[in-house]
C-alpha cells in the first residue's frame, strides 16, 4: 500500500502543520529549508548574559530552532499540538497559545523570535506587539518572513511549492505576505528599530541539493528584500 496523502487543504490552513507534524525533523522532507532558515536565525541570537537568560519562540513548530538555542530556557508557543508535541521531544518548553494573545507577563523574555510565523497570522499587528510586549527593554527582537512581492510569490509560492526544498503545497496565501517596511514599523510602535536584509540560498549548494548532490543548503545574505528577509532589533529602554 502507498503511504496516505495529507488531506488538501485551503492555503495557510493551519492544520497542515499537524498533518505533516511526523515530517518536521525530516531533512529532505516538506520543511527542509526551515532547517536551513533555522541555522541563519540563530546567528542573530545574541549570547546569553545570565544564566536564567529565556528565549521565546513564537510559532516554534517542530522545535527546529532548539538545536542552535544555546544557554536560554527555550520556550516555544504554537497552535499546533502536533508540532509542540515535537518541539518538546527536542527540548522545547512547548505552550499552546495565540501568537496574538500570548500567556506570559510584560518583558518576561531577553530574546523573542518570530521565525517564519508573520507571514501566516491574520492578526499581524496584534502578533508583532505581543512579541514586543513580552521582551525586555535592552533584549534582541529576531524574525524572519516573506516579503508581499510578485517575486516572492513567483519563487516561493508558484514555482517554489513545485520543487525540492521550497514550502509545502498550499502552505502559504501570499495575501499575507510581509511588507518590510510595515513590519518596520509595527516593530518601531514597540519600541524596536528592526534592522533589515535579504537571505536566499547559497546559488552553488542549491543547484546542488536540487540535483539530490547534498542535503543542506546555507542562507546567505543578499542585499535585495524580495523574497525571504530577517529582522533584527533591540528593544529600545533601560536593560
Ligand atoms: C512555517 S512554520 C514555522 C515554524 C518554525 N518557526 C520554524 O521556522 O521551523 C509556521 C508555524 O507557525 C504556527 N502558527 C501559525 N499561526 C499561528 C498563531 N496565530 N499562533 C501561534 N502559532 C501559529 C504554525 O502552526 C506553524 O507551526
Amino acid at each position: 500500500m502507498p503511504p496516505e496523502l495529507p488531506p488538501r487543504r485551503a492555503r495557510n490552513d493551519l492544520r497542515q502543520y499537524d498533518d505533516l507534524a511526523d515530517r518536521w525533523w525530516d531533512p529532505d522532507g516538506p520543511f527542509s529549508s526551515l532547517h536551513w532558515l533555522a541555522r541563519a536565525r540563530a546567528r542573530l541570537i545574541p549570547v546569553a548574559t545570565t544564566p536564567d537568560a529565556r528565549l521565546l519562540d513564537v510559532g516554534c513548530g517542530g522545535g527546529l530552532l532548539a538545536p542552535h538555542v544555546t544557554g536560554y530556557h527555550h520556550v516555544g508557543v504554537d497552535l499546533s499540538d502536533a508540532g509542540l508535541a515535537v518541539a518538546a521531544d527536542h527540548g522545547v518548553d512547548a505552550v499552546r497559545a495565540d501568537a496574538a494573545d500570548l500567556p506570559f507577563d510584560d518583558a518576561s523574555f531577553d530574546v523573542v523570535v518570530a521565525g517564519e510565523i508573520l507571514e501566516h497570522v491574520s492578526d499581524l499587528d496584534g502578533t508583532v506587539a505581543e512579541a514586543l510586549r513580552v521582551l525586555r527593554p535592552g533584549g534582541t527582537f529576531v524574525c524572519d518572513t516573506i516579503n508581499a512581492t510578485a517575486f516572492a510569490r513567483l519563487s516561493l509560492v508558484t514555482i517554489g511549492e513545485r520543487v525540492r526544498g521550497g514550502p509545502p503545497p498550499a502552505c502559504h496565501d501570499p495575501a499575507l505576505f510581509v511588507p518590510p517596511a510595515r513590519l518596520q514599523e509595527l516593530c518601531a510602535a514597540g519600541g524596536v528599530d528592526l534592522h533589515v536584509h535579504g537571505l536566499r540560498p547559497a546559488a552553488a549548494q542549491f543547484v546542488a541539493f536540487l540535483l539530490r548532490r547534498r542535503s543542506s543548503v546555507e542562507m546567505v545574505r543578499t542585499r535585495s528584500l524580495a523574497a525571504v528577509y530577517q529582522g533584527v532589533g533591540v528593544k529600545r529602554g533601560p536593560a
